[in-house]
């Protein structure tokens, strides 16, 4: 886990102007691959693609999700904390109407967009570790997507 952690913290921090930027290629990715995607950013119903290339609200979303990535490379030491932050914030995407399959989507996609970028310092244990990071932000947010028995009632 630890070597996992340095290969993170030192992609993040030297690419993260990249990845913010190329996160938009992300987003352009998932919407084209899975074009009932878009319909989940209400905004974005029915826009163009050269709309939805230029809209804030997609560069915010690419944004968010770059800090939520920096959030858990920094806290991997209270794993405990994170997993809560990142079900609750799962939890939140349950009003944005996002249907669980979708969170696991984000995390390949992401690495197709920062790949290029980084092509040379890529190699199987950087990919290996996004992948593990993604894998346990999806984990923890689609736990979070599911409606609480509260809620149900
Ligand atoms: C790794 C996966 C994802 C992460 C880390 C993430 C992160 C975030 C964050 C931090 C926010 C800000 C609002 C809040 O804290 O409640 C947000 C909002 C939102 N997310 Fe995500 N998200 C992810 C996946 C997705 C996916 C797959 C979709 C749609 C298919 C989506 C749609 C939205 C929408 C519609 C909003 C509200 C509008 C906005 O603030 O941009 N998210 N997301």
């Amino acid at each position: 886990m630890v070597s996992v952690v340095r290969v993170l913290q030192a992609a993040v921090a030297e690419t993260k102007q990249e990845v913010t930027i190329n996160q938009r290629t992300t987003n352009m990715r998932l919407f084209d691959s899975h074009p009932d995607v878009q319909n989940t950013f209400l905004p974005f119903r029915g826009l163009s693609n050269k709309d939805m290339e230029s809209s804030a609200i997609l560069r915010a979303h690419a944004l968010r999700v770059m800090a939520t990535v920096e959030k858990c490379i920094t806290r991997l030491d209270r794993i405990d904390k994170t997993n809560v932050i990142l079900k609750e914030l799962g939890h939140r995407h349950i009003d944005y109407q996002v249907k669980p399959k979708y969170i696991s989507l984000m995390g390949p996609q992401f690495m197709m967009a920062i790949k290029p970028h980084l092509e040379s310092q890529w190699s199987e244990e950087m990919e290996e570790a996004w992948t593990h990071l993604f894998r346990i932000i999806s984990y923890h947010m689609k736990k979070g997507l599911r409606p609480s028995k509260a809620e149900q009632i």
